[in-house]
């Protein structure tokens, strides 16, 4: 259609027609059924505003996604498609490791790909909108939150954020493409004790410089959504703040796409003691630049009755409704409302095997190994010695381990539920297990055990408290797995999180997994010392015990569809890891929020030392377990040092930081090459470095190559004391390494 027939369109439609286009429904209200992603039976809508309903959320399936297409354009005045949208956050049918584990790939080609196996799957069952990336930075691990996005760093995550846009939009007309959706604005990430939903205080300047970068990538990448935040940052509910979504999102960033509520958020304001009831929270929403109303009553309830008595100028939801009719038109649904979707071809396009070998590819490059002694990778041969590092007193009651023997014990490695809080495949038995993952392999010796159960007798879960089996149950499965151990070579103990414990309303005050595996690990750690970790989680946890418990640890995330495959590749050196932590792990939960790129203080202390009158604790040091960027591989990476080619620049200069990184061990890897940055002295304190950028090398063993960053002045850009964007004179350090802890640095001037 035209700009217009657009315009000729809207001139034509009633009042309660547009403001109908401002509501989302919720599933519900269609078919009685769909994915819940919130509070449920709070609609009050009458039928025929059900039916002049722009959009939908939650629904899924190619058939009834049609049928309901049809069913809503016939009531339509107009016939006007509707928009369904849907939380596709890390792979529709075939799921990717989740976001926090696409962060840790540092590829945003990954990440790309992922989000175009996503579309292509959703946009065939013809849903339309994806209510991703979320790119909300997180710097606190008790937030469930985090596992959503890619991680703690403005650059990492902006990278990530243009990958996602790209991958999921692409051609918006293209029928294998989604509109994407940034979220949540702003500041979602920051609630006040990690708490889901609770309040955000953010200085102007943390919110500019560490905060917005990645929501406006994906504005430049050209994201077609924007989804409002549930917090309120600053004290203002962003539902009802002009100044984010007016100045910040639409002038300062150029955003000209739809704006959306997160679910509920308009009303909710009146809890937040903003709006007196939800007539006068419509009033707010709908000034700040709200355009879709999701599931609350506010918009349905008020907003035409607002416009009718002048309070609210038609002119706003004329342009609230111009927007949304140009996406639609944009994704081509005027021409056609069904995109072409076709039930029989939906179903040929889910798990394609191409999709899956992507999504194994992208789960292995995912994991992190934390700690390896030499026990990774398994020998895929049995062996008749005692491995390298057996304490033999250890072998258990008298018996022998049988040669080449691997026990896999804990309750991962017999479960298909590896793919994370936000994801909804309906054929979940077509995600791998590690069993179905090893025993694909074909190598002799391997048994398994499940040893305890994923959560604790009557542990709290999001969706209520586990009904758990008694302790007689409990204790067999402890016996027969700890008989196991006592009799096999070495253990791949496979324990962790439960995904319950994640995702939204997923706040946590602890970091650990449960105690019956933590009673596992420590028994298992008495009959056999040879144990691998390897750790499911959706957020950093306090590891320390299960590192110094285990010869080797390797985070492996919520891995997704091909997740036993690509444990059974690494574990077995098929893949060499190469993951590295998009989020810091801390030493124990007090020590959170814990990052990176913190500011030094006036009484500085060496990370790993506690001194009085000193900044940090008096029980623990300042430093994590495992900083950010931190990842190990199978073999070694040594860096020359960094050089510079010229120590001195102005404005329009380039440098170019170079290092040669060399593969010093026995076997190919890949390592990321990144590139951190610290301004020593500047107006306003400045974080202790900040990574500028990074670089993935793979080097086969003795081969070496020499990286290079340029650097250039508006990398040096901050907002100075008077929130100018500018760089300042003077002298900077360039760190360059295989981690955030990267000593090998050189400097350089500003002039
Ligand atoms: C609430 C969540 O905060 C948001 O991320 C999600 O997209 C919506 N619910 C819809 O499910």
């Amino acid at each position: 259609m035209t700009q217009e027939k657009l315009n000729e369109l809207l001139k034509d439609m009633s009042l309660e027609e547009k403001v109908g286009q401002m509501i989302q429904l919720p599933a519900e209200v269609l078919t009685g059924g769909g994915l819940v992603t919130g509070p449920t039976g709070t609609t009050q809508l009458t039928d025929e505003q059900v039916g002049m309903a722009g959009s939908v959320l939650g629904i899924k399936g190619a058939e009834k996604i049609r049928e309901l297409q049809k069913q809503q354009m016939a009531k339509q005045p107009h016939h006007i498609p509707l928009l369904f949208m849907l939380d596709v956050i890390n792979g529709f049918e075939t799921i990717f490791p989740i976001p926090l584990a696409l962060g840790c790939t540092f590829s945003p080609e990954m990440a790309e790909k992922a989000c175009s196996v996503a579309a292509a799957e959703a946009a065939s069952e013809g849903l339309h909108v994806t209510f991703s990336p979320m790119l909300d930075l997180v710097r606190d691990a008790r937030w469930g939150r985090v596992m959503e996005s890619p991680g703690e760093d403005p650059y990492l995550n902006s990278e990530m954020a243009r990958a996602m846009v790209r991958g999921y939009q692409g051609d918006l007309r293209s029928k294998e493409k989604l509109a994407a959706c940034l979220k949540h604005f702003a500041g979602y990430g920051a609630p006040e004790g990690g708490r889901d939903y609770d309040n955000v205080e953010l200085s102007e300047r943390t919110l500019m410089e560490d905060y917005l970068p990645a929501y406006e990538a994906a504005v430049k990448e050209g994201c077609r959504l924007a989804m409002t935040s549930f917090n309120t940052l600053n004290r203002v509910p962003s539902s009802g703040n002009k100044w984010l979504l007016r100045k910040l999102l639409r002038e300062k960033m150029g955003f000209d796409g739809v704006v959306i509520s997160d679910y509920s958020a308009v009303e909710e304001m009146v809890f937040h003691g903003i709006a007196a009831d939800a007539r006068e929270a419509a009033k707010l929403a709908v000034g700040a630049g709200v355009d879709i109303d999701m599931v609350s009553n506010a918009y349905a309830g008020h907003l035409a009755e607002l416009v009718r008595s002048g309070e609210v100028p038609e002119k706003l939801v004329d342009e609230a409704v111009l927007r949304i009719l140009t996406l639609k038109n944009d994704l081509g649904l005027f021409e056609d409302p069904f995109r072409d979707v076709d039930p029989a071809e939906a179903e040929k396009t889910l798990l394609r095997a191409d999709f899956r070998q992507q999504a194994r590819e992208t789960a292995a490059a995912s994991f992190v190994l934390l700690k390896n002694d030499g026990i990774l990778p398994l020998r895929k041969e049995p062996e008749n010695e005692a491995e390298e590092g057996q304490d033999s007193s250890c072998s258990g009651k008298g018996t022998v381990p049988s040669a080449g023997s691997t026990a896999w014990i804990g309750p991962y490695v017999d479960n298909h539920e590896i793919y994370g809080a936000w994801s909804f495949p309906e054929r979940p038995e077509k995600t791998v297990t590690i069993r179905q993952g090893v025993e694909a392999k074909g190598l002799p010796g391997m048994s398994f055990a499940r040893g305890s159960y994923m959560m604790d007798k009557g542990c709290a879960t999001k969706f209520g408290r586990i009904p758990n089996p008694s302790d007689e149950q409990a204790d067999a499965l402890l016996e027969e797995a700890l008989r196991l151990a006592a009799s096999s070579q070495r253990v791949v103990l496979c324990l962790g999180e439960h995904k319950d414990l994640t995702g939204e309303a997923g706040s946590r005050t602890s970091l650990g997994i449960s105690e019956g595996q933590m009673e596992l690990l420590r028994k298992v750690r008495q009959v056999n010392p040879n144990i691998v970790t390897v750790l499911f989680c959706g957020r950093p946890l306090a590891v320390k015990e299960i590192a110094a418990l285990s010869r080797a640890l390797l985070v492996v995330w919520m891995p997704g569809t091909e997740g036993g495959n690509a444990i059974a590749d690494v574990l077995f050196g098929d893949r060499v890891p190469q993951g590295k932590l998009a989020m810091t792990f801390p030493r124990s939960l007090g020590q959170v929020p814990v990052y990176y790129n913190h500011f030094a203080t006036g009484r500085p202390n060496p990370p790993h030392e506690i001194h009085l009158f000193r900044n940090g604790y008096m029980d623990e040091v300042t430093a994590p377990l495992y900083p950010f960027g931190y990842g190990l591989s199978y073999t070694e990476f040594t860096y020359s040092e960094v050089k510079l080619d010229r120590r001195e620049m102005k404005a329009g200069d380039r440098i170019t930081a170079s290092v040669t990184v060399t593969n010093t061990g026995g076997v190919s890897g890949v390592e990321t090459v990144q590139l951190y940055l610290r301004d020593s002295s500047a107006s306003v304190a400045r974080p202790i470095r900040s990574l500028k950028g990074f670089q993935k090398v793979s080097l086969a063993p003795g081969e070496s190559r020499e990286v290079s960053f340029a650097i250039e002045e508006p990398m040096l850009r901050f907002y100075d004391i008077d929130m100018n964007h500018v760089s300042e004179p003077g002298r900077f350090e360039v760190y360059i390494g295989g981690s955030s802890d990267a000593e090998n640095s050189a400097e350089f001037v500003l002039a």
